[in-house]
């Protein structure tokens, strides 16, 4: 007969680990107000029309890069050291950075590409 309080505990070890997979980043307590705004507004400016983005719904837009790990990237968009000042400066105007690149000025304002910026910057 196996030993059944091993099979139990294994058994709650392993629902733990689906409940926590479960519990992603964005539902958890985990996630800054800042970085819950910036999804929201990833979301009202339609960045997944060009860009995949996880945790965004279904962004599976494809006419900019992936964004799927863009908090480790070196660079943005190959130009600029990826630090929070400069993803501020290419999402409030990334035409000034590579004039005629795709991605159009959205118009945002300082505190909503911040608020972008944490989202992205969690991105690993
Ligand atoms: C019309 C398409 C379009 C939209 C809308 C758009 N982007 Fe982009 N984005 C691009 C393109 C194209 C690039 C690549 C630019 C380049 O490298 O020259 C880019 C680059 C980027 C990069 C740098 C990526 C890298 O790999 O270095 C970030 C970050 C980014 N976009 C975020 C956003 C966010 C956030 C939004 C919404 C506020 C957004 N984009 C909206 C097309 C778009």
């Amino acid at each position: 007969m196996p030993d059944l309080t091993h099979v139990a505990k294994l058994a709650s070890v392993l629902c733990c680990g689906v409940l926590l997979a479960g519990c992603n980043f964005f539902g958890s307590s985990e996630a800054s107000d800042a970085q819950k705004r910036g999804a929201d507004l990833i979301r009202a400016n339609g960045c997944a029309t060009c860009h995949s983005i996880p945790g965004i719904g279904d962004a599976r837009g494809n006419i900019g890069p992936p964004l799927d790990r863009i908090g480790t990237r070196v660079f943005i968009a190959g130009m600029l050291r990826n630090t929070p000042e400069n993803m501020v400066r290419w999402l409030k105007n990334p035409q000034a950075i590579i004039p005629g690149n795709a991605m159009p000025n959205m118009h945002l304002n300082d505190a909503q590409a911040r608020d972008i910026t944490a989202y992205l910057a969690e991105l690993h």
